[in-house]
């Protein structure tokens, strides 16, 4: 029995959940039109990329997640699926469009361009380093001090009524 492989085209995830495609976001970017563009990419065999966009893909810090599915040829050569983010640049989407058009994962090289987004759904969002202002001597200063500054108030407060009394007869 003769094998054959599987020759669909590569294929396209477009993140659009809570965060990706949002000004809120990602401002300064014209996402309806970033989305059209993906959505008129075709192969070197001039067949459209098909594209569909998706919810929250997870890793919202990575805004705008694209993934970029290997064609079946790519498959079977090696290639996987590979997540990209923060691709808010139209440089970067020609960059998209070029690589899949060269044959995308497992047949063409990652461009340039590319290589610092590349992601997963796994990655994690960096954790901001602990500064000053988050150290435990710290914390427990700000405690002590509030609770410094409580009891002032309270003291203040009594000695005002004290003295409201005091002073009623005048
Ligand atoms: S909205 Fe795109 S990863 Fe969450």
């Amino acid at each position: 029995m003769v094998r054959t492989i599987d020759d669909a085209p590569c294929r396209l995830t477009v993140c659009r959940g809570c965060c990706c495609g949002t000004r809120k976001k990602v401002p300064g970017v014209d996402h309806e039109a970033q989305l059209a563009r993906l959505g008129s990419i075709d192969d070197h065999a001039a067949r459209r990329v098909p594209m569909r966009t998706s919810k929250c893909l997870g890793i919202c810090f990575q805004a705008d997640v694209v993934v970029v599915q290997p064609s079946g040829t790519g498959r079977a050569a090696g290639g996987r699926p590979v997540w990209l983010g923060r691709i808010t640049d139209d440089e970067l989407l020609e960059a998209i469009d070029d690589w899949i058009f060269e044959g995308g994962p497992g047949l063409a090289p990652l461009p340039e361009a590319l290589v610092d987004h590349v992601t997963s759904k796994d990655a994690k969002k960096p954790k901001k380093p602990k500064g000053a202002k988050h150290s435990k001597a710290e914390k427990k200063k700000r405690k002590k001090d509030k609770k410094r500054e409580k009891e002032k108030k309270a003291k203040a407060e009594k000695r005002e009524k004290k003295a409201g009394k005091g002073g009623g007869a005048a």
